[in-house]
């Protein structure tokens, strides 16, 4: 189960969310839509602990997000639409990175 309520960040001037509440239940699917800079990417964010918000609380399974951030990072996977890598980077060592993924995808497994 995640819950929010009244999840706010600002960045700088920029108001990326504004109070967002939402509950998804377990076993339901979940679509966050919205138009470009609505602050999507923002809650996806502070969900899986990539950034912090400034007020109000978010919880799965009852755990803390914003204080449990090491058992919130076993629980979740992401994927962003765009990988970043760097442009001059050899097209061998980025198969080194991929390859590091998998392997470190084998180790937790284990
Ligand atoms: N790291 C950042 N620094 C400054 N402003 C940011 C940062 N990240 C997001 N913003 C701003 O916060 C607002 C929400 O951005 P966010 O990326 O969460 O929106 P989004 O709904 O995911 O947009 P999109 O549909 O384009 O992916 C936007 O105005 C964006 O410019
Ligand atoms: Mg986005």
């Amino acid at each position: 189960m995640i819950k929010l309520s009244n999840v706010s960040k600002n960045y700088g001037n920029v108001k990326a969310l504004d109070s967002l509440s939402l509950e998804i239940k377990e076993g339901e699917i979940f679509g966050l839509l919205g138009p470009n800079g609505a602050g999507k990417t923002t809650a996806v964010k502070i969900l899986t602990t990539l950034t912090k918000p400034d007020s109000g609380s978010c919880f799965i399974n009852e755990i803390d997000v914003v204080q449990n951030p090491h058992k919130i990072k076993k629980l979740s996977e992401l994927s962003l639409k765009r990988i970043i890598l760097k442009e001059n980077l050899l097209c061998m060592k980025i198969c080194l990175f991929m390859e590091c993924f998998i392997i470190l995808q084998r180790l937790r497994r284990k």
